[in-house]
């Protein structure tokens, strides 16, 4: 898979621009293949073991596991290395749309949105983690340069450089595996109504109306630049999909007004208190007999020490101040919280669809043990991923 996005509405980069991206995208992943190896040999043969001495027991705990690592040699260049690329990342897609965003803003004038295409709130309260925040250190976090285009064309070209080609070249291998699942595990399942919720820039959204092309597709993110770019990027690829500036925990749409209601890598970036809301939310937009489906990090209690902390690395240093929060949460509970009965609680584990294939996919739905977290691929962008998904249907 190369780097560099394919889609209409993506930036054009100059011979030097594309060679910096697959640069960057180099040093990540050697970054999160070679050095994250040799972090996990520091971890078994010198840390973890020092921890045991002190201790009298290995770490149990992300946060044991975290504080074995600290001022281990292998730790400190492990976490240097990846700061410094994550920096790397948004300057590199930063100087891109710097110079190309004139060029942006005409083509996505030539697509025009018609009335309802896109619905601004001018007068919603932003959240601070939506502006306040430079989330996973992104300078101007998602409100960068307000309404215009800038936000989402960093984003976008942030992302594929970010995600090392793991992602699809129109970074919707989150959403093409999901829907890919949710179609082929429920066939019966024909959704007329589908909320994508914190969309960001619509990536994860196209996936849905391509599965269900009659149904009536709506995505809200909380930034208004995201879904201006995301409107003219669906519409480039000739998608029909409506985005709205809304606040996940104040939806406003009727009660009953789904089939479906989605979000992906949304949740860890929302407070403990928004996204009991946004659960709550959800169920009371879900008609009954709908579907709740959410992509996320798979949570802390399904997963060893190390690989817990692991993940939670992000929230300790890469201004991701709610990802350990929501991973140490319980999806179940918070599925039960917002009104689902316990009993339809389900969860599972999807193969990547761009890396293993629909075939892999078909056999993660036959396989009864799909819901069970690989410690070691689940969540991981490294050469071999798969994405942890739950949800419950509404009575
Ligand atoms: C990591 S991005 C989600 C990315 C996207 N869904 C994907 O599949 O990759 C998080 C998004 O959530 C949005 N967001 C954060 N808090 C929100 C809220 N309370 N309501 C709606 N959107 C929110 C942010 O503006 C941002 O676009």
């Amino acid at each position: 898979m190369g780097v560099e996005l394919q889609h209409p509405m993506r930036p054009e980069l100059t011979v030097d621009e594309a060679a910096r991206g697959r640069f960057v995208s180099g040093i990540r992943a050697f970054i999160l293949n070679d050095l994250a190896t040799d972090l996990r040999t520091a971890y078994d043969d010198r840390a973890a073991p020092a921890f045991a001495r002190e201790t009298g027991r290995p770490p149990e705990t992300s946060n044991e596991a975290h504080q074995a690592l600290r001022g281990d040699p292998a730790f400190n260049i492990y976490s240097a290395m990846r700061v410094q690329a994550q920096k790397m990342v948004w300057n590199a897609a930063g100087s891109v749309v710097e110079r190309d965003i004139g060029r942006m803003d005409e083509e996505a004038a030539k697509v025009a949105n018609r009335p309802g295409d896109v619905v601004l709130n001018p007068g919603m309260e932003i959240p601070r983690n939506v502006d306040a925040i430079e989330v996973h250190l992104m300078p101007g976090s998602y409100t960068r340069g307000g309404n215009s285009l800038e936000a989402g064309a960093v984003y976008d070209q942030g992302l594929a450089v970010f995600s090392m080609g793991l992602m699809g070249a129109n970074l919707d291998d989150i959403g093409l595996s999901m829907a890919a699942y949710a179609s082929g595990k429920y066939p019966e399942f024909k959704p007329d109504r589908i909320l994508d919720t914190g969309c960001t820039i619509g990536h994860n959204t196209l996936p849905w109306k391509q599965t269900y092309p009659d149904a009536h597709v709506d995505a809200i993110d909380a930034a208004a630049g995201g879904l201006n770019y995301a409107s003219a990027r669906a519409k480039m690829q000739g998608q029909e999909v409506y985005f709205r500036q809304m606040s996940a925990d104040a939806l406003d749409y009727e009660d009953d007004s789904f089939d479906l209601v989605f979000s992906s890598m949304f949740l860890h970036e929302l407070s403990k208190k928004t996204r009991a809301e946004a659960f709550k939310e959800a169920y009371r937009v879900l008609k009954p007999g709908g579907l709740l489906l959410h992509m996320e990090l798979p949570p802390n209690d399904q997963m060893n020490a190390f690989d817990g902390f692991y993940l939670d690395w992000d929230s300790w240093y890469n201004s991701e101040p709610f990802y350990k929060g929501y991973r140490d949460e319980d999806p179940a509970k918070l599925c039960a919280s917002g009104g689902f009965e316990n009993d339809d609680y389900f969860q599972f584990v999807v193969p990547s669809i761009g890396i293993y294939g629909a075939e892999a996919v078909r056999e993660a739905i036959a396989n009864e043990n799909a819901n069970a977290v690989d410690s070691e691929t689940t969540g991981r962008l490294a050469e071999g991923i798969m994405w942890f998904g739950f949800g419950a249907w509404k009575r």
